[in-house]
């Protein structure tokens, strides 16, 4: 079983699981759950290494690096890994994720 820890709260995972749930019950913002929105984006802040590898959609985040994960796309292999909440600040990025929104519950 692996753990992800946020702040005070800890998930229980299992070895080899997407952090999706785990995440959400940690109280991690979510929009699409299909890696293109970025609202789940999280900073590792301890245990990148228990992390599976990066996803297609993870390799396509424009500010890409070493610290950065999508809580919808990643799975965790086992142990330990700390994360952090991404908080957008930015207000292009809110436009982007509010258009993806109305894009996904529009029905005509
Ligand atoms: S919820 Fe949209 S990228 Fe993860």
């Amino acid at each position: 079983m692996a753990n992800i820890i946020l702040g005070e709260k800890r998930e229980e995972v299992k070895d080899g699981d997407n952090i999706r749930a785990a995440c959400e019950e940690l109280g991690v913002p979510f929009g699409c759950k299909k890696g293109v929105c970025g609202a789940c984006k999280i900073i590792i802040e301890e245990g990148e290494d228990n992390l599976g590898p990066l996803t297609a959609k993870e390799e396509e985040m424009e500010d890409r690096d070493e610290t950065h994960r999508l809580a919808c796309q990643a799975t965790i292999k086992s142990g330990t890994v700390t994360i952090k909440v991404e908080t957008v600040d930015d207000e292009e990025d809110k436009e982007i994720d509010e258009h993806y929104l109305d894009e996904e519950t529009s029905e005509d």
